[in-house]
């Protein structure tokens, strides 16, 4: 059995669905979940699917994947925009690195067109809305055959 997908989810991430649904949608973030295990059972993939109001334990999340985990998937929300300490777990990480995001945040405030994640992610999916986490959980598949971290 191989080792799960880690998709990590950060602030404000609960309220998908009925958080500002003009930006980011109408599907819930249980919706979402169910989307990105039925992709990676697809793959042949199991996934660990979390979110959190707290930047310190999505660290300590991306700890336990670099010892439990084949990939990482995530999507770290205002977060992406603020933090070195996520940026730098990250980069500790040493599995393949997929950020996603709903909203094309680079058609918005130019606040969010930073992301600490990008700098430390192997690709980046912006602004395909649900779809884009099924796309992350694809790519996210196709890096751990190529690189072996199963
Ligand atoms: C987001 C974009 C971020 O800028 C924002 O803070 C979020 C959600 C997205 O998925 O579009 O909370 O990560």
């Amino acid at each position: 059995m191989p080792k799960p997908i880690y998709i990590l989810n950060g602030p404000n991430l609960n309220l998908l669905g009925k958080r500002e649904p003009d930006i980011y949608g109408t599907t819930s973030l249980a919706e979402l979940e169910a989307l990105s295990i039925a992709r990676a059972k697809t793959g042949g993939f199991s996934v660990v699917f979390r979110q959190t109001n707290r930047e310190g334990e999505i660290v300590e999340w991306l700890h336990e994947a670099r010892d439990n985990g084949a990939a990482v998937v995530i999507n770290a929300a205002g977060y992406s925009h603020t933090s070195v300490a996520i940026h730098d777990a990250l980069k500790a990480v040493d599995l393949p690195v997929v950020e996603v995001h709903l909203s094309n945040v680079h058609r918005r405030e130019a606040f969010r067109h930073h992301s600490y994640v990008s700098a430390a992610a192997d690709g980046v999916i912006i602004g395909l809305g649900p779809h884009g986490y099924e796309l992350a959980v694809d790519a996210a598949v196709a890096l751990v055959k190529t690189r072996n971290t199963a």
